[in-house]
């Protein structure tokens, strides 16, 4: 049975995904500690591009030292990173997948454990009943410049190694979330205050890396509708209105993460958000979906709601082969959880294992 989600989708740019299923940004821990890639992340995601994915996407990748948020992430802030990227790069091509790094600075969630420095955000602000926050120092104009160049190179870097494009993670709280929220941001100058304000960062990266970046190249963004976890201080209204600016500002794509993509809006609890950012997204402007996405039917129903592309975490994990599985129509993908043994079959190193045993759906000790 043919479905629009396993036929291939051609792009503003003239790129072609030969279908609409996306590898998740997934946060793997295996880099080096200099930030090179290691053989066992490279194995881990050129697996799901030999799989069939159409979209391959990375961890979230730091582009500046200052903005590491976790042991073993991948980095993009150095030339010394360049070779690996571009192996990592060619074999996701050569699997027919397009290939995204996901860039990332973790403003007040990079300890200075990995950095050596003390992290800093919008503002300087607390957060009860967290024994390990660290309190931020507040951004002068240097760092919001310097984090600014470090997006910029950190996407040529990307598109020297040959990858199709970046994702500007906007989601989840990090650096350019911390700058859209209402309560990390208590800026009063034009980086803080107004939505327009708050937006500035994440829009003035964006411009800067479409412009800096060859027209083929795919520059999107990632976000979070409403709060969740670490992002907060989220407007659902706001969000749709960044969706309309970022589109203007010349993004190809944007990627809206739910967590559950079952779930209506908390602020509108009759109304689900694909709709409303389709809505808000001018046509050419693919949207992309993730949230707790399983089965073919799933993804379909996100896909007849609006969405262009389905992206999958955990179901990608335990199943590597999604996308030409679900070419049958009955094919119930595994749940887990797996054994590390089972894991390891799947192109999952023990360094990855260990980061997955935070999920107890997935890893189970045999
Ligand atoms: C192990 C793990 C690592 C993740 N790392 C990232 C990341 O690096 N960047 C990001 O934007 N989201 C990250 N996420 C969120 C996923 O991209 C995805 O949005 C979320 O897991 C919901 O989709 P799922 O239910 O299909 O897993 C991570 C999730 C998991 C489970």
């Amino acid at each position: 049975m043919s479905s629009a989600l396993l036929s291939p989708i051609r792009l503003r740019n003239g790129l072609v995904a030969r279908n609409r299923v996306w590898l998740a940004p997934l946060t793997n821990q295996q880099s080096h500690d200099d930030g090179v890639l290691s053989t066992a992340e490279q194995r881990w995601l050129e697996r799901r591009a030999e799989g069939g994915f159409g979209v391959v996407e990375t961890c979230a990748a730091h582009v500046s030292q200052d903005g590491q948020g976790f042991d073993g992430q991948l980095g993009v802030w150095g030339d010394h990173q360049l070779p690996r990227l571009r192996e990592l790069a060619a074999a996701i091509a050569q699997a027919g997948a397009l290939g995204l790094v996901q860039l990332y600075h973790g403003g007040v969630r990079s300890p200075s454990r990995l950095t050596g420095r003390r992290p800093w955000s919008a503002s300087s602000f607390t957060e009860a009943g967290r024994p390990e926050f660290e309190v931020p120092r507040a951004a002068d104009v240097s760092d919001i410049e310097a984090a600014i160049d470090a997006f910029d190179q950190a996407a040529r870097r990307t598109a020297a190694a040959g990858f199709h494009g970046v994702e500007l993670h906007g989601a989840h709280g990090y650096l350019l979330g911390q700058f859209l929220s209402s309560t990390m941001n208590q800026r009063t100058d034009e980086w803080g205050g107004s939505f327009a304000n708050r937006a500035r960062l994440i829009r003035t990266i964006a411009r800067r890396v479409r412009a800096a970046t060859p027209a083929d190249f795919l520059v999107g963004a990632r976000i979070s509708p409403e709060d969740f976890g670490y992002a907060r201080g989220l407007d659902l209204d706001e969000s749709l209105q960044l969706a309309a600016w970022l589109a203007e500002d010349g993004v190809d794509f944007l990627h809206v993460s739910l967590w559950d993509s079952k779930k209506n809006t908390a602020k509108r609890p009759d109304q689900h958000p694909v709709p409303l950012f389709r809505a808000a997204l001018p046509k050419h402007v693919p949207l992309v979906v993730a949230g707790n996405i399983w089965t073919r039917a799933e993804a379909e129903a996100e896909l007849e709601r609006g969405a262009d592309f389905v992206a999958l975490g955990k179901v990608a994990i335990l199943n590597p082969d999604w996308p030409l599985r679900a070419a049958d129509p009955s094919y119930q993908p595994e749940r887990g959880p797996l054994t590390p043994a089972q894991l390891h079959d799947l192109a999952i190193s023990d360094v990855f294992v260990d980061y997955l045993r935070r999920f107890k759906t997935i890893v189970r000790d045999a």
